[in-house]
This record gives structure tokens, C-alpha cells and sequence, in this order.
């Protein structure tokens, strides 16, 4: 099998930075040790996230300048609608900023004080904006999603037993909706097979509740379909996106995941009733509802990254290098989340460091490593992002798992760029045992990882 190429030529260059490992040391100092607070000039290869900073195409950057500016009914809007409604089959698009502003209308009409969400896992925006309602967001992912040693095809299933006995539980009425998210950002960028989403749908429907997609990654997950699952091999991904959506009433998408935008989402239902309600609230909050938030521009480029997105050379490109990184790191012994994930690998920060405990922070030691050696930035998922403190004893309560992840930003780096970032972790995993661990100096009342200062524990 010959080498899988980038399969784009680059027409346009963005320089980054060098930086000396003394400047580093200056700059983390001065960023109070945190990656978050670092100027992005500063950082030479960014893998702080993949939302946001996709490289847009040539004909999406054509699409920028084509856009009808109209405040209502621009052309661009139903050229928007239009990419959405063949991928999705949903009857009504709302246009949204970006994934959370559709999370945050959905859930102002669906959610409230009693109500339950169920979802694989939901990512922090979805359950900040489900509780923000005084509703409760309920992850069900299943066993092995739960394992990162453990290699299996679809680690984002959910638990469809749990899902059964968790709406037996609290009501069919107190459940407005269950979610799933694919593919599951906060469980490791794992797939959802198929037939999950399916036995998914057999539960909602013998309840009569919707299923809703967060559907940020749907393209990387109808690969992992295409890949893994009988019976898809010889499917386009359309065709494998169309069926995921068939088993959907609606969905939230964040389209500066894979629809290869900087900025954009929306939000899609069938149910008419919802939608409009829905649609008041986007005008208040977003726009009018053929620009939701948006520039006509944006839409534009939403479209044409809708289109793009599906083309199988790409999928395949995209996925093999996550997985490139991945296989790097494994070969070299280092500990992450198995199978790679479709938009990230995840550092298992437990096993990479076994000596600095969760109250000390392996995470972001790694963190501060690969940054003060490389100038690599990536983000800490673990005690910093999660941990909450007791309310009696004041002790630190960390979540199951310290992780470190490396999103991949799609189209961006090269192969060159990604030997480069496995050389960093490869260097830094061999000196491990004099990493140290770090404690917290300032932190904010709530979500604390975005400005929280450290100091190096020696
Ligand atoms: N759902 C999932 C699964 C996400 O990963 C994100 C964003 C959102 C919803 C919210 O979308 O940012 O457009 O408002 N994830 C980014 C990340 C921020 O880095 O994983 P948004």
C-alpha cells in the first residue's frame, strides 16, 4: 500500500512561529502556566482544538465572496438549507453561530426543572446548556467506551439497557429528548455504529421521545461506518449519513467541525411545533432566520463544506492521519485512548505519568511539557477541566479518567508537521519520570481550566 497523501495542494500559506525553548519557558511562566492564556503567535503547532480552524477550500473561499448579504431570504440561505436538508432529510434548518447557540434555543424550549437528558456523553457545552434549564444531562455510554486500554470498533455506543431502564425510571414525560453524539468528543472521538443508532431509535420510538443528533463529527463517524461495520463497505457516505439522519428527528451541529468552516452551525427538527418555537427564540437571540447569526458569507461556506466533507479521499486522509499519530505514539509505548479516535488522540495522563497523582495535575504537567519542548499546545481533560472539591472536606473529587488531548485542526498540518508533534511526545515520554506535577494558584468559580494560574511543584 503506497503512502496515504494530503489529498489537497496548498495554494495559500499562513507562517507560525519559532520560538527558544528559553522564550517558552518565559512565556508559560508569564501564562501563569497554562496553555489557554498563551498567545496563539506563540505556539507553533496548535492542537488545542479541531473547532474553528479547518483550512477552508478555494471554492469555499469563493463562496465567501459570492455570498448574498440580504437580511431576509438571502440566496445563500437556501443554498445552506438545501446542503443541509440532503444530508439530513430534517424538514426545518435553523442557522445557528455556532453548535452551542443551537444547543442553548433547543434546550429553552425542551428542557426545565424535572426533565432528563440522556446522551452517549454529552459534551460540555450540551450539559451546561441542559442544566443552565434546571434540567439534568445523564450520560449512558456504554461498558468499553468506558476502558481506554481496550480496542474496540465502536467505544461510543450507548448503553441502550441503561437507556431503557433510565426512561422506565424517571418517566417517558420527563424526557423530552435523548441525544446522541457522534462521533463522542468527550468519550475519545469513538464511533457510533450503526446499529446502535438504530437500537437507539427502537427505544425512542417505543417511549414516542425524539432522537436528536449533536452531529458536529458526522462525517468522521459515517467513515468509521464505512470502515468497521458489515453491510457498509461498498456505501457512499452520503448514502451512510442519510441513513444515520433517517433515524433522527433533529439534530445540533457544529459546523466548525465537518462542515470545514471557521464559524457556523445549526439546528434541524421535523417537528413543526418545535421549530417555530425555536425560530422566536433565534430571533431574539441569533437573527432573522435566514441568517441565524451568521453572515450570508458564512452560509455559503457552510454549503460548500457540507459538499465537501463527504468526498471519501478526504474521510480517508483525514482519518488515517489522526490514526498515523496515534500508531507513533503506541509504537513508542505511550498510553492513549485505543483505537485512535477521528479527531483526536487522547493521552492517557494516568498511565503516562503513575507517579504524579490526579491532585497533582499529570495532565497538565504533560501539558507544560510538550509546550516548553516543542512549542506544541494541546489541552488537559482531566482534574483541571472536571475535578470538583467537596463540599465538606474541601477535597479535590477528580473524574474516572486524566486525559491529554491532541486535536487534529482538518486540512492544516502535514505529515511532516504531525512526525514533528510525535517527536515531541516521543522525547517527552522518555524523560517522564522527572516530570513533576503542579498546583493551582488562582482558579474561577466555574470552569476553572480556562484561566486557572499554576506553579510547578518541585
Ligand atoms: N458538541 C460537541 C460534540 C462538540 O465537540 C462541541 C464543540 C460542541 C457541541 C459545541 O460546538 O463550539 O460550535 O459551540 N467542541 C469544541 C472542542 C469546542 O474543542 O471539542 P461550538
Amino acid at each position: 500500500m503506497k503512502t496515504i497523501i494530503e489529498p489537497f495542494k496548498i495554494k495559500s500559506v499562513e507562517p507560525i512561529r519559532f520560538t527558544t525553548r528559553e522564550e517558552r519557558e518565559k512565556i508559560l511562566k508569564d501564562a501563569g502556566y497554562n496553555p489557554f492564556m498563551i498567545r496563539a503567535d506563540d505556539v507553533l503547532i496548535d492542537l488545542l482544538t479541531d473547532s474553528g480552524t479547518s483550512a477552508m477550500s478555494a471554492k469555499q473561499w469563493a463562496g465567501i465572496m459570492d455570498g448574498d448579504e440580504s437580511y431576509a431570504g438571502s440566496k445563500s440561505f437556501f443554498r445552506f438549507e438545501s446542503a443541509v436538508k440532503k444530508i439530513t432529510g430534517h424538514k426545518f434548518i435553523i442557522p445557528t453561530h455556532q453548535g452551542r447557540a443551537a444547543e442553548k434555543i433547543l434546550f429553552s424550549i425542551v428542557g426545565g426543572k424535572g426533565k432528563y437528558i440522556p446522551n452517549n456523553t454529552h459534551f460540555d457545552t450540551t450539559r451546561a446548556n441542559i442544566e443552565f434549564t434546571g434540567a439534568e444531562a445523564v450520560d449512558l455510554l456504554n461498558e468499553v467506551g468506558k476502558h481506554p486500554e481496550i480496542k474496540a470498533d465502536f467505544k461510543g455506543n450507548m448503553d441502550i439497557e441503561a437507556l431503557n431502564a433510565f426512561i422506565k425510571k424517571v418517566g417517558k414525560e420527563n424526557v423530552p429528548l435523548v441525544m446522541m453524539t457522534i462521533t463522542n468528543n468527550s468519550g475519545g472521538g469513538q464511533p457510533v455504529s450503526m446499529q446502535n443508532i438504530r437500537e437507539t431509535k427502537e427505544v425512542c420510538k417505543k417511549y414516542n421521545i425524539p432522537l436528536f443528533l449533536d452531529a458536529c463529527r458526522f462525517a468522521e463517524n459515517a467513515y468509521f461506518i464505512k470502515l468497521r461495520e458489515k453491510g457498509y463497505e461498498d456505501k457512499s457516505i452520503l448514502e451512510i449519513a442519510q441513513e444515520i439522519f433517517s433515524y433522527s428527528d433533529g439534530a445540533t451541529m457544529s459546523a466548525k467541525k465537518d462542515a470545514l468552516v471557521n464559524i457556523g452551525g445549526f439546528l434541524s427538527m421535523n417537528n413543526e411545533y418545535i421549530a417555530m418555537q425555536c425560530r422566536n427564540l433565534l430571533i431574539v437571540t441569533e437573527g432573522f432566520p435566514t441568517y441565524g447569526g451568521l453572515a450570508g458569507r458564512d452560509l455559503e461556506a457552510v454549503a460548500q463544506g457540507l459538499e465537501e466533507v463527504l468526498d471519501e479521499h478526504y474521510l480517508r486522509y483525514r482519518i488515517k492521519s489522526t490514526a498515523y499519530l496515534g500508531n507513533k505514539m503506541t509504537e513508542a509505548g505511550i498510553p492513549i485512548i485505543e483505537p485512535p479516535g477521528g479527531h483526536a488522540i487522547y493521552i492517557d495522563a494516568k498511565r503516562f505519568l503513575p507517579h504524579v497523582p490526579p491532585y497533582e495535575y499529570p495532565g497538565q504537567s504533560i501539558v507544560c511539557e510538550i509546550y516548553l519542548d516543542g512549542g506544541v499546545r494541546a489541552v488537559e481533560i482531566g482534574s483541571v477541566m472536571f475535578g470538583k472539591y467537596d463540599k465538606e472536606t474541601g477535597k479535590l473529587i477528580s473524574p474516572a479518567m486524566e486525559l491529554v488531548r491532541l486535536a487534529i485542526p482538518r486540512r492544516v498540518y502535514t505529515q511532516s508537521h504531525i512526525d514533528y508533534v510525535a517527536e515531541v511526545l516521543i522525547e517527552a515520554y522518555k524523560h517522564r519520570d522527572k516530570l513533576k506535577g503542579y498546583e493551582i494558584t488562582y482558579e474561577a468559580p466555574m470552569l476553572r481550566h480556562f484561566t486557572a494560574k499554576f506553579r510547578p511543584l518541585s
